[in-house]
């Protein structure tokens, strides 16, 4: 299915010019290659602050995929922060003057046959997603119209609040919501916790280490998007 989307109907879709073509060169890479070697693991930073909690989050978490399968599983940290995400392209409006749109290189990765996994990672603005992270889902109906380009990835959300009970849990469902359009594959954190997701607390200055319970299901919602990435059996214990 994936493999169906060319290079040049993927451009066409996308909105974007010739000249942001060659950042594309992944989708060539098709599921049959992705057969014979490892698989990719992808985590979507949509905080507007790079390197921050969300981003630290994500990192811990894909962390913990790549400990299911040293020797299998690569994987990558996508940071929007510093990236133009236009929402309205979703809506058919071409791209105003003055503006830039990053999404295409964005979409070409995540599209690989070889990449099995997609963490969204999310702070929790006024108890929902940020608008990049709105704005990025959005986006991504452009590969729900190709032929359901992101379908049986497997996805999970990490979502990171200011307070311990600040909307982590309805803002995971609400970017897993975006994910079940695209016919993926939704996970929550693996046990014990076995969640909706990542609930994660930035306990102050920016340091979410001291949140020992979401820091814990941030590794479980890892090693369970891995297991599922790799078909494997749910631990029997
Ligand atoms: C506009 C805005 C709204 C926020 N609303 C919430 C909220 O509703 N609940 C919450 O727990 N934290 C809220 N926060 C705090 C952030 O979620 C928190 O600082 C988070 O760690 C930021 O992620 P980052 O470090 O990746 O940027 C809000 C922060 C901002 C800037």
């Amino acid at each position: 299915m994936q493999s169906s989307l060319t290079r040049r109907t993927f451009v066409q879709t996308m909105g974007i010019g010739a000249g942001a073509a060659a950042g594309l060169a992944a989708l060539q890479a098709d599921a049959s290659e992705a057969a014979g070697g490892g698989i990719k693991i992808i985590g979507v930073a949509c905080s507007p602050r790079r390197g921050k909690t969300t981003a630290q989050a994500l990192a811990i978490c894909l962390d913990a995929t790549r400990e299911v399968a040293p020797d299998t599983i690569e994987t990558e940290l996508i940071e929007l922060a510093d990236l133009e995400i236009p929402g309205y392209i979703a809506a058919g409006i071409p791209l105003k003057p003055g503006h830039k749109d990053d999404f295409g290189d964005v979409a070409a990765k995540l599209v690989d046959g070889r990449v099995r996994g997609i963490l969204i990672g999310t702070p929790v603005y006024f108890g929902s997603m940020t608008s990049l992270c709105k704005a990025f889902l959005d986006r991504c109906f452009a590969l729900r119209a190709r032929k359901f380009a992101l379908a049986n990835k497997v996805g999970g959300v990490v979502a990171v609040g200011g307070v311990r009970n600040g909307g982590q849990e309805l803002t995971i469902q609400c970017v897993q919501s975006a994910l079940l359009c695209q016919e993926m594959i939704v996970v929550g954190d693996g046990r014990p916790t076995c969640h909706t997701g990542a609930t994660v607390w930035n306990s102050g200055n920016d340091d979410i280490s001291q949140d020992e319970f979401g820091v814990g299901t941030v590794k479980n919602l890892g090693r369970r998007v891995a297991e599922v990435a790799l078909n494997r059996a749910a631990p029997s214990a």
